[in-house]
């Protein structure tokens, strides 16, 4: 088998606990092996301000060469107010500049969202998907992926308890494994 596609996963919420984090670990078991994921993380970078570009802070340094080195890019995200949250947004606008050397420019994306509520993260699934766009992302488009009742899909151990939902992420994940490979640069 060829080397497996690296799979940059960003998780959109700095909460131990995070269910979010946790679907993203359900994703990584779930995921065919011709994908490799690995969460980035995102809660050590410091707000993004242009006026500092000029002596770049190491932590985007290190997190843009890691975006760059990534073949594929997975959004795990929570909806807060209806958007984006904020160490999200912030990790995309670190990866976006400085201007014209964009980390994220024709990686092979997909989005899942995850809420407790009914609506599984719908709006933050969709403002996301905006600026994926102008990033020059190509988002998976099918099957679309808004997990409500998160909290109730994983046992103690954080494990995922629940069968249908398992299904649902494997064939997520080999969705994504197929636009990866007709959508990817090289
Ligand atoms: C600031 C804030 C805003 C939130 N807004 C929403 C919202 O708009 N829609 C929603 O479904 N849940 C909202 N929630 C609840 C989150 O879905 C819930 O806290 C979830 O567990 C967060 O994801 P996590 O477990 O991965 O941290 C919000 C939570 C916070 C802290």
């Amino acid at each position: 088998m060829s080397t497996p596609r690296d799979v940059a996963v960003l998780v959109g919420s700095l909460r131990k606990e995070s269910y979010n984090r946790k679907l993203a670990m359900a994703l990584a078991q779930v995921a065919p092996p011709e994908l490799k994921l690995e969460i980035v993380e995102i809660g050590q970078l410091p707000l993004y301000n242009e006026d500092a570009e000029a002596n770049a802070p190491a932590q985007w340094t290190a997190f843009r060469d890691r975006i760059r080195r990534a073949d594929a890019l997975l959004f795990v995200t929570p909806e807060y107010n209806r958007s984006v949250p904020a160490a999200l947004k912030n990790a995309i606008d670190v990866g976006s500049r400085p201007y014209g050397s964009s980390a994220w420019d024709r990686k092979p994306g997909a989005v899942i969202s995850a809420s407790p509520g009914a609506i599984g993260g719908f709006g933050a699934n969709h403002h996301l998907r905006q600026s994926l766009v102008f990033l020059n992302v190509p988002v998976l488009q099918m099957p679309e992926a808004y997990i409500g009742g998160v909290n109730k899909l994983f046992d103690d151990s954080g494990a995922l308890n629940n069968e249908s939902t398992r299904a649902f992420l494997g064939t997520f994940m080999t969705a994504f494994a197929d636009w990866i490979e007709r959508t990817a640069v090289a």
